[in-house]
């Protein structure tokens, strides 16, 4: 059962990230946040860049401000976007959550309005290659 209280709370944190992204490319607004295995939400948004490669996702940025906390495990994330349609990380930003979250780590899409898409990483991300790989 999802704990419907905590997505709201992490819907919350990624609107208001989304409502301060740097998009001024793409005019596509995404906040992302990551829940941490200490239960704390981190949240980021995308930072685009006039030399459009550099520019970077909401995921990362989530990642980013939860690693500078110390923290590495991931066991929850969420992504939103300035948008009616349902948002899905892309696929770089599974690749990049997948270095911090098991593959039954609940990813929540969320639309506009407030429509969900609850998938698991290994749904989203099948057939992976993770650190374990290297280990
Ligand atoms: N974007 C994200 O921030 N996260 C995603 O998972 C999908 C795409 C951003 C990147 C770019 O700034 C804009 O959305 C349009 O692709």
């Amino acid at each position: 059962m999802a704990d419907e209280a905590l997505i709201l709370e992490m819907t919350a944190l990624a609107r208001a990230a989304a409502s301060r992204a740097h998009a001024p490319y793409s005019k596509f607004k995404v906040g992302a946040v990551v829940r941490g295995a200490n239960g704390k939400l981190y949240s980021g948004c995308n930072v685009e860049n006039a030399a459009y490669p550099q520019g970077n996702c909401a995921e990362a940025s989530a990642i980013s401000a939860m690693v500078l906390d110390g923290e590495t495990r991931i066991t929850e994330a969420l992504v939103i976007a300035e948008a009616d349609a349902i948002v899905t990380p892309c696929g770089g930003c599974r690749q990049r959550l997948r270095e911090f979250a098991p593959l039954e780590t609940p990813i929540h899409c969320m639309g506009g309005g407030g429509e969900r898409l609850t998938r698991t990483l290994g749904d989203l991300l099948p057939h992976s290659f993770g650190p374990e790989n290297l280990a």
